[in-house]
């Protein structure tokens, strides 16, 4: 019978092995880490599976045990004990970037996650202004400015940008250079949606935002997602400005942003798979209704195809044992 064979290509392991198009890889994989001022214990985060808001005695040998798995690069999240409506202080995390630099060495990439809802009393990832009724811009850069600098003067191979401020990449480029910081890089959460997929870390980072009005949600600052065309205007923006690796948040819902933006801006892009999407999984397989595993490299590929460098997981601890017992298997 003529006409096209979709099937001889599909009959063996080695014939779908060479055909496949995305192959995915432990090294490509950026592990969120939390870490909690004042915690004794180390805290479970409600939803996802092995994920610990870690104590600054528990952080370092979780990254050491993660180095043994295979994945080498954080994203760090400090959350200090108290909440301030300004004047922050950035001692805490600058403090646990400096110890897990002087215990590990280079032996981890580390980002730190720059934002300000796990500093403030409302939760939202700014300063208010006098009124108390809207996040204010220029405030809020010139204290993210301050963030980024003592992160990457206590070590940090790069800083991470998530509040979604305007300008905040040109003057954390800035502060940065002229802190003599100029080899550390910006990850710009530059397409990040104003998501119900964040539930789970905004318990485990302390980051729910609370108020009225304006107040009420991030939908002032973060992007529609009705408005996929602000995404591309803030990821030119961001590149512009200085940005190293752009970002889309979350990955799933978003796959076609990823997909039209990487194949046009020539930068690393990285997908941030969220707190919410990782807890769905989770879910569906608790439920019996889908196999762990499956569903984990399933939207790893998904995200790869799209177009993504760089995959930020909740799961990332697991990824090599999941590629390897899929390759195996
Ligand atoms: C806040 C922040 C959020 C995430 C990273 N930094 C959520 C939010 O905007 O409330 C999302 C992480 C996740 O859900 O996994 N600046
Ligand atoms: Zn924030």
């Amino acid at each position: 019978m003529g006409g096209l064979s979709l099937r001889r290509l599909r009959r063996s392991p080695a014939l779908r092995a060479l055909a496949r198009e995305v192959t995915l890889a432990p090294d490509k994989f950026i592990q969120p880490l939390f870490v909690v001022e004042g915690l004794r214990e180390r805290e479970p985060v409600n939803g996802l599976a092995g994920v610990y808001r870690e104590t600054p005695e528990s952080l370092a040998a979780q990254v050491e045990r993660d180095l043994d798995a295979g994945i080498d690069k954080f994203l760090l999240f400090g959350v200090p004990r108290t909440p301030r409506e300004r004047d922050f202080d950035h001692g805490f995390t600058a403090g646990q970037v400096g110890a897990l630099r002087a215990r590990l060495g280079r032996a981890a990439w580390l980002a730190v996650d720059v934002c300000l809802c796990a500093h403030t009393v409302h939760g939202h990832c700014g300063v208010l202004d006098e009124a108390r009724e809207h996040v204010d811009n220029g405030a809020t850069v010139a204290e993210l400015a301050l963030a980024a600098r003592a992160y990457a003067g206590a070590g940090a191979d790069c800083v991470a940008p998530s509040d979604m401020m305007d300008g905040r990449i040109g003057a954390i480029r800035a502060a940065l250079d002229a802190g003599g910081h100029e080899a550390v890089a910006i990850m710009s959460y530059a397409a990040k949606f104003h998501s119900g997929f964040y539930g789970p870390f905004r318990t485990a980072a302390g980051a729910t935002p609370r108020g009225s009005g304006a107040l009420a949600d991030r939908a002032t600052y973060q992007i529609d997602p009705a408005r996929a065309r602000d995404a591309r205007l803030s990821a030119e923006r961001d590149a512009a400005e200085g940005a190293d690796i752009l970002m889309v948040k979350p990955g799933l819902p978003y796959l076609d942003v990823l997909k039209e933006l990487a194949a046009s801006i020539p930068r690393p892009w990285a997908v941030y798979q969220t707190s919410g999407e990782q807890a769905a999984l989770e879910l569906l397989a608790r439920e019996g209704l889908g196999d762990a595993a499956r569903l984990q490299l399933e939207t790893w590929t998904a995200f790869q195809r799209a177009g993504a460098q760089a995959i930020i997981s909740y799961a990332a601890r697991r990824a090599r044992a999941l590629i390897d017992r899929a390759a195996g298997g």
